[in-house]
């Protein structure tokens, strides 16, 4: 089969490449999904830069890819609740494959029927958004009702948070730049702020939840806006102390860390705030939550661009260009 595979760490345009590789065979608690759609993530060139080699060292040709959308065409002995021909949707496992290629086979409990209302292209782009986006607002302790800040609102995150929050009854803040202002308001956000004109420190007050994409001094900043006792998660800034252990870093890597998190810890001492980072764990159960969601007409998928398989290291480029205007989709079949 056809896959787009990793052959180094450096250079998106010189490490990626096509490649005929076998099939993979299923193990027991797998499903072999044929890959109709996938989505690309900023994570997917990151990680071909080396910038998790810390976390998960590669071997080389190595598959890349999370986010899937398909048709299940086998299934492990030991699976029960999926069966060949559903039309499914999954975040991989990290140490799954790889969608960009025909075929993927995933651990079934990763793995969930797609909202019947959604094309698989529009359903490929879900699964690691909306788990990342659900996984930080139960980090987060949200309740109904809360105030929440959504950096970046116009990203793959972004676009799908905003919908999310305002589904689970929240008031939403976001903030974008001048093109996107009204059809970031359109996905529901109560106040859209332009960061290319205005300041979001001197808007947002008494926030419950700052949900951090952006990280750098945004995470620190996080706090200058939250209420007494509220709560900042990051995907994208400094790593907090449990999760740089679970992550099984070095005690010197962790140590820098928690000098650099200084900031970030004073500023949530002086909140009696609270700080977690979070990396997305696959959910299938999790996924039918989200389908319902969908299906109810709650959210909708905001898709930028769609690319054909064959373009993909072209897709890379632009998701790296770090303005995508909600998911950017690779089309297989
Ligand atoms: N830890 C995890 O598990 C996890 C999971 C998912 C994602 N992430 C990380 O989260 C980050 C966001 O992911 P994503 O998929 O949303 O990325 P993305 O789609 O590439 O985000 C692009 C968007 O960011 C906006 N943006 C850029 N700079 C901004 C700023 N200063 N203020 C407000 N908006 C700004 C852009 O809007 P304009 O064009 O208007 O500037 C653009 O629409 C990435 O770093 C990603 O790696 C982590």
């Amino acid at each position: 089969m056809k896959a787009l595979q990793i052959t180094g760490y450096g250079d998106i345009q010189k490490n990626l490449r096509f490649n005929a590789i076998e099939k993979p065979k299923v193990k027991s608690d797998e499903v072999l999904i044929e890959v109709y759609a996938a989505a690309i993530n900023p994570v997917d060139y990151k990680i071909v830069e080396g910038a998790l080699k810390q976390i998960r060292k590669l071997k080389f040709p190595s598959g890349t890819g999370f986010d899937v959308a398909g048709i299940v065409v086998e299934t492990g002995d030991a699976v029960t609740g999926l069966n060949i021909g559903d039309k499914v949707y999954s975040r991989v496992p990290t140490d799954a494959p790889g969608t960009f290629a025909e075929y993927v086979s995933v651990v079934a409990d990763a793995v969930s029927i797609k909202p019947a209302n959604l094309s698989f292209e529009e359903a490929a782009g879900l699964p690691l958004v909306g788990l990342t986006s659900m996984q930080a607002f139960e980090t987060g302790a949200f309740k109904k009702g809360d105030k929440v800040l959504i950096h970046a609102g116009s990203g793959g995150i972004g676009s799908f948070a905003i919908q999310y929050a305002k589904s689970q009854g929240a008031f939403v803040y976001t903030t974008t730049s001048t093109k996107n202002v009204n059809w970031v308001k359109e996905l529901g956000a109560d106040k859209v702020i332009n960061y290319k004109k205005q300041d979001y420190l001197g808007i947002v007050r008494d926030a419950d939840l700052v949900f951090d994409t952006l990280g750098g001094h945004y995470t620190e900043d996080a706090f200058k806006v939250i209420k007494e006792g509220g709560h900042v998660v990051s995907i994208a800034g400094i790593l907090d102390k449990v999760t740089a252990k679970n992550f099984g870093l070095n005690g010197i890597i962790r140590f820098i860390l928690a000098l650099k998190r200084l900031p970030v810890t004073i500023a949530m001492k002086r909140k009696s705030a609270h700080y977690k980072f979070i990396f997305v764990h696959p959910d299938g159960k999790q996924l039918d939550a989200l389908r319902d969601l969908v299906e109810a007409g709650k959210i909708k998928p905001v898709i930028d661009k769609i690319y054909d398989f064959s373009e993909a290291i072209d897709a890379y480029h632009y998701q790296k260009s770090g303005h995508a205007k909600g998911k950017v989709i690779l089309k297989m079949k």
